[in-house]
This record gives structure tokens, C-alpha cells and sequence, in this order.
């Protein structure tokens, strides 16, 4: 019988109620990549884990309305307005930062970004379906300015400043071939003993008890700079917005503060 066949598929289809755009405000190119953590959820977005972005272009589409553990990150090519090379199958030389597994388009699974990198973060209709939550996260470090905008009046999250060319001297970096500074990393990632460590809040120090934020080498460059943006893994600077209000998403990259 047709509806045994078609329960099934209109079980799993996935409605796409939202729309994401993203917006390149840099004056040179840019290649946004996109990770949805499949542990999580598995609904994922209408549109490739990667693409490029000329300057001031920008692309929309439309996200799975239970879309969760979804992330947005650039990558910043080695020389100033040239290629990430996706010829180079090694994520970590491929661009300056932000390559992935893949190369342009990142792997489904295992194509997380090499950091630093900004990253704007969602995960909408949590909290049992009431709020979407998202935020611009520096917990794997900065490499672009960027900012998250709705459609419906909800808090903008961002950095909306560049945290390279004031960078402390031991995060600074990487450079691109011009000797500017495509990144700044977090304390975490430059750590001798990420599994146990008050900058990486692991091992002995893996609660918000035990890992406070006066723990983490540096956090105060970051947080005074870009305080809508979390610093740090139990730093609080995520925002929600109601999921009945079915927000549509801006992320732009470059784009300073709201005005
Ligand atoms: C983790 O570091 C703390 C000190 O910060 C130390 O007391 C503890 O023994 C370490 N644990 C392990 C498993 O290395």
C-alpha cells in the first residue's frame, strides 16, 4: 500500500523553517565553512559544508528548524587576497586557519575547523523546543570578527573588533604572507597540557567551579574586546531567542558593531 511507503518518508523529512544568511563584510574573500555535530542532531542544513565568499557577497538559505550543535567559521587564505589552496589535503596548511577536513567543503563528519577561529554557534528550538540559543565563540580561539543578527529584535551576539594586531605576543598569530596577523588563539589551544587545565577547563578543572574564568591565561583581553562573545568554556555569554518568534539568522563576518 502507497502509505506504508509514505509514512516513513514524510516522518523523516526535515523542515527547513529557517532561513541563515551569511554576509561577507571583509574587502577580500573569504571561505565560510559549516559543521553540524551529528552526536547531537541530525538535521542539517540546506546548503554545502563550504563555499567561497567574495568580499561583500553574501548567500541565504534555509536551516532545519530543530537544527542543533550547528556551527559557522571562516577560513583566511596564507596570502592576503588569494586562495586557501584546497588542492592541499592537509586541513592545517591548506588556509592560514579555518581549513578543514574536505578542503572547500567540509567532511559531514570529521570537518571541524583548524583553529583559531571565530565561531558563531546555534542550536535552535532547544531547551525542549521553547528557545533557540546561540553565540559567537572564542573558545578555539579568533580569526575574523563576526556577528549574529535576528530578524526579530534578539540580542546580538559578536565580536565585533580584531583581536589580531593587539593579540598577546604568545597567541598571536597565525600570520598571513604580508606578516599580519590572521588570528589570535586562546591560552587552551597554545596549553602544554590541554587534558588538564585551568584554560581549557579539563581534567581536574572541568566544572565552572573548578575552572573560573580568573584561571584562564589572557581572558581579559578577550572579554573586554568582544564581551557578547564567550571567552572561555563556562564564560555565559550565550543568547536565546524564543523559538515561537522562528527567527531568521544574519552571521556576518567583518561587519563591526550593531549600529
Ligand atoms: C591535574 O592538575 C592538578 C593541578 O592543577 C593536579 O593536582 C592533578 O593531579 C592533575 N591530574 C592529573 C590526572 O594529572
Amino acid at each position: 500500500m502507497r502509505s506504508c511507503v509514505l509514512l516513513p518518508l514524510f516522518a523523516a523529512s526535515v523542515a527547513y523553517a529557517r532561513q541563515l544568511t551569511v554576509y561577507n563584510g571583509c574587502p577580500f574573500t573569504i571561505w565560510p565553512a559549516m559543521f553540524t555535530d551529528l552526536n547531537v542532531g541530525s538535521a542539517v542544513p540546506s546548503f554545502p559544508n563550504g563555499w567561497e565568499a567574495p568580499a561583500f557577497s553574501h548567500v541565504s538559505f534555509f536551516v532545519p528548524d530543530n537544527w542543533k550543535a550547528g556551527r559557522i567559521w571562516v577560513g583566511i587564505s596564507h596570502q592576503a587576497r588569494r586562495n586557501c589552496n584546497f588542492n592541499d589535503p592537509n586541513p592545517a596548511t591548506q588556509c592560514a586557519d579555518g581549513g578543514c577536513n574536505g578542503g572547500l567543503v567540509c567532511d559531514s563528519h570529521t570537518g571541524t575547523g583548524i583553529p583559531p577561529t571565530s565561531l558563531a554557534e546555534f542550536t535552535l528550538s532547544g531547551d525542549n523546543g521553547h528557545n533557540d540559543f546561540y553565540d559567537v565563540s572564542l573558545v578555539s580561539g579568533y580569526n575574523l570578527p563576526v556577528r549574529i543578527d535576528t530578524n526579530q529584535g534578539c540580542p546580538v551576539a559578536g565580536c565585533f573588533v580584531d583581536l589580531g594586531p593587539n593579540c598577546p605576543a604568545p597567541l598571536k598569530g597565525p600570520f598571513d604572507s604580508t606578516g599580519f596577523p590572521v588570528g589570535c588563539k586562546s591560552a587552551c589551544l597554545i596549553d602544554p597540557n590541554p587534558g588538564n587545565s585551568t584554560n581549557c577547563c579539563t581534567g581536574a578543572h572541568s566544572t565552572p567551579t573548578t575552572c573560573p574564568s580568573s584561571g584562564v591565561q589572557f581572558f581579559d583581553y578577550f572579554k573586554s574586546n568582544c564581551p557578547k562573545a564567550s571567552a572561555y568554556a563556562f564564560d555565559q555569554a550565550t543568547f536565546n531567542c524564543d523559538t515561537q518568534l522562528q527567527a531568521d539568522y544574519i552571521v556576518s563576518f567583518c561587519a563591526g558593531p550593531p549600529q
